[in-house]
């Protein structure tokens, strides 16, 4: 029996936590979270058996194999560098932090334990990505020689929310700098990023964009666009292009049905799935099952690594400098910086 423990139970804590339930020979042991009351009720209905405010006595626990890190991205660094050190395996969310200096922080600090670290970019574990990924590495279409992406949430993140989330490239794009790390198999050289503020200009109080765009260009050749935006009326919408010396794949978005109606004024067909909990549903399964599985087979290493969630935030900070100084940034100049 693998014993966890979970830290932080809002959206992706819970989430993390009914999938852990359902995988044979898994039991949540304990979940911490600050919020006691609004937690409890929840924790109880899952029959968890410790509900605690404090993280350290997870890590502290001699029980616990492995923690689930779902807290604010602004505690993943110490959290996962003290799990590590007390000898648990470690899930974490994206992204690994928010700056360069803690993420390194953390890579060294993993480099002296023996516990296996998974970053939690889902998209990998997407049905839709996955075959990207698997018909583009088979050479299907040739060499890719563009990508473009389309990611839009479908509704604004609360404005306290956008203040902590390090900005839209950290917290929002991070996903498909890794996507389109995962799909070339080659890392960025350079990137182009701006943004502005299209729907609420509080984000823009804070400092952040909720329209934005990087262009990326990959060091095997690859040029990708990637478009975004904090909120589209129709719903999340997420879309990837791969056009190559042989072709070409497309994914759209997933909806509840692919039934179209049509009559006299429209053809009409269901909206995209509305937002990442939706969409993703079966990715945070697949993604938690595949964490699971590299705990129980002793050479099997975590599908998405620290070093991933490292070059995620290299091209993110590149993205935010770029968008700040409104010039190309090349990501291996920040590769010193630690
Ligand atoms: N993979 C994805 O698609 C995806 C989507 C959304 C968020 N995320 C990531 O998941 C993480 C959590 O995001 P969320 O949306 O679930 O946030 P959330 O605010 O819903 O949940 C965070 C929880 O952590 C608790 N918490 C805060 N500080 C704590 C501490 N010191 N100790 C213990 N608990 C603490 C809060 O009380 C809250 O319940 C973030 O890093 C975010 O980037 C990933």
């Amino acid at each position: 029996m693998l014993k966890f423990g979970v830290i932080g139970a809002g959206r992706l804590g819970k989430i993390h936590t009914m999938n852990l339930l359902r995988i044979p020979g898994v039991k949540v042991k304990v979940v911490a979270d600050l919020r006691i009351e609004a937690i409890k009720g929840w924790a109880d209905s899952l029959d968890i058996p410790e509900f605690v405010s404090d993280w350290h006595s997870v890590i502290n626990d001699p029980e616990i194999d492995a923690v689930v890190i779902t807290s604010p991205t602004v505690f993943h660094a110490k959290m996962i560098t003290a799990a590590a050190n007390a000898g648990k395996h470690v899930f974490v969310e994206k992204p690994l932090s928010h700056d360069l200096t803690s993420a390194k922080k953390v890579l060294n600090a993993l480099e002296r334990t023996n516990v296996k670290v998974q970053v939690a970019f889902n998209r990998r574990f997407d049905h839709n990505y996955k075959k990207i990924h698997d018909v583009v590495t088979s050479g299907q279409i040739g060499k890719p020689h563009f990508i473009r992406i389309t990611a839009r949430d479908p509704s604004l993140p609360n404005i306290e929310f956008v203040k902590k989330s390090g900005g839209i490239f950290f917290d929002f794009f991070i996903h498909e700098f890794d996507n389109i790390r995962f799909v070339t198999n080659s890392e960025v050289e350079e990137v182009y990023a701006g943004g502005n503020v299209r729907w609420e200009p509080e984000i823009k109080n804070a400092g952040d964009f909720d329209t934005a765009f990087a262009v990326l260009k990959m060091k095997c050749g690859t040029l990708c666009v990637i478009d975004s935006s904090r909120q589209a009326v129709y719903g999340y919408d997420q879309r990837m292009e791969v056009f190559g010396s042989k072709g070409q794949i497309t994914s759209l978005n997933d909806r509840e049905t692919n039934v179209e109606l049509k009559n006299r004024e429209a053809v009409m067909i269901d909206k995209p799935l509305y937002d990442f909990q939706h969409r993703y549903t079966d990715s945070f399964v697949e993604e938690m099952q595949d964490f699971v599985r590299c705990l129980s087979v002793g050479n099997k290493t975590p599908m998405v690594t620290p070093k991933d969630g490292y070059e995620a935030i290299l091209i993110a900070e590149a993205a935010t400098r770029s968008a700040k100084e409104n010039r190309t940034i090349k990501v291996d100049e920040l590769r010193g910086i630690s």
